[in-house]
């Protein structure tokens, strides 16, 4: 009985290790980390969780998929992770197909969940060195102590997760994540409910493993996490991805303010002189709006206004508007179908 499962276990450390050696390397690391092709889930309740999704991650990025409640983050992640069944479509993990060769796959890729849960009673060092095992790595006590070290939990390694903070309970999740040393780490929304120095030493530790080479990937509803975080950024919304982009320049659309004039009169038409600014009439004719940049150098206000008194155009009062990131989910997903 012994002789057998000891066979077994041999077998299965073998097949993890072939896996993990089985790449081969130049022509690899031009190759997504990720690769998600026409991805789409219903749930068994018949709900539309994902659309159609395609996105490629790059090797040694970090990439931030950003949208609101209820919008397909972690079920697009929990896909991708092997604890959720696809539906159509087909995700690869360096190469591995996430079905066909879920070892293979599963072998590259920690995650961090969104949902705390850890066996209290268990110390930290025992939790985490018992997740590296079960991906059927050989022990490595040097790497747990390291990776404990990283995370500032080294004091804590004889604890029981019982008797840490939620922050450090958040941290074990990190380190039994980065256990089996993966390349890819997802982190489903890794700063919800932190505080504001917690969330900092996040970003940081988060950057350090980019450094050291291993790809993020994380989920959050911030716009802030985003833009301190990434290098590009997904937008979901309603089970639809609904743009991809470089980090810069999606701040430079989200960043978009509105100036909302009050006219003292009302317009049937914007005049031709004022053609050249970006324009729009609202509220029945009585409000022009302006839409802007405010990080351009020139934002094009004080020419505005002042060819708007050139025009003899009068107003009452004026506001300015930054955008919700409801408005700006909206304002995408409406542009996407057009
Ligand atoms: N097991 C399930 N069965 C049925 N519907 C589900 C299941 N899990 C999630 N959903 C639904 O799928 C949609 C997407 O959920 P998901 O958890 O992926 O969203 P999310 O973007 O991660 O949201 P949050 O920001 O709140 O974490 C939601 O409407 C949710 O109710
Ligand atoms: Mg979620």
């Amino acid at each position: 009985m012994n002789r057998k499962n000891n066979e077994a276990r041999q077998r299965i450390e073998r097949d993890w290790i072939h896996a993990s050696e089985a790449a081969s390397p130049a022509s690899l690391h031009s190759r997504p980390v990720i690769s998600v092709s026409n991805l789409s889930k219903v749930y068994a309740s018949g709900f539309h969780a994902l659309k159609n999704i395609n996105l490629e991650v790059r090797r040694g990025e970090i990439f931030a998929l950003l949208g609101p409640n209820g919008a397909g983050k972690t079920t697009l992640i929990s896909i991708i992770c092997g604890i959720v069944n696809p539906g159509a479509g087909t995700v690869l993990a360096d190469g591995h197909d996430i079905v066909t060769e879920y070892r293979a796959a599963r072998f590259k890729i920690g995650l961090v969940p969104q949902e705390l849960t850890t066996d209290a009673f268990e110390t930290v060092w025992d939790t985490v060195s018992f997740s590296r095992r079960l991906f059927g790595r050989r022990a490595n006590p040097g790497h747990i102590e390291k990776v404990l070290k990283d995370l500032s939990l080294w004091e804590k390694k004889d604890s029981k997760l019982i008797t840490l903070s939620g922050g450090m309970k958040r941290r074990v999740l990190i380190a039994k994540a980065l256990s089996h040393e993966p390349e890819i780490l997802f982190l489903d929304e890794p700063t919800a409910g932190v505080d504001v120095d917690l969330r900092r030493e996040m970003w940081q530790l988060v950057r350090a493993l980019r450094a050291s080479g291993v790809t993020i990937v994380l989920t959050t509803h911030y716009i802030e996490e985003a833009e301190e975080m990434a290098d590009r950024v997904g937008v979901i919304s309603q089970g639809e991805l609904i743009l991809v982009e470089d980090k810069a320049e999606l701040m430079h659309k989200l960043g978009r303010k509105r100036l909302i004039l009050h006219l003292e009169g009302s317009l049937e038409r914007i005049p031709g002189v004022l053609a050249v600014h970006a324009l729009e009439l609202a509220a029945g004719g009585n409000e022009l709006v302006y839409t802007y940049d405010p990080q351009d150098e020139r934002t094009g206000v004080t020419a505005l206004l002042s060819d708007l008194h050139k025009a003899g155009i009068q107003f009452k009062d004026l506001r300015t508007k930054q955008s919700s990131l409801e408005e700006i989910f909206v304002s995408l997903l409406r542009e996407e179908r057009q």
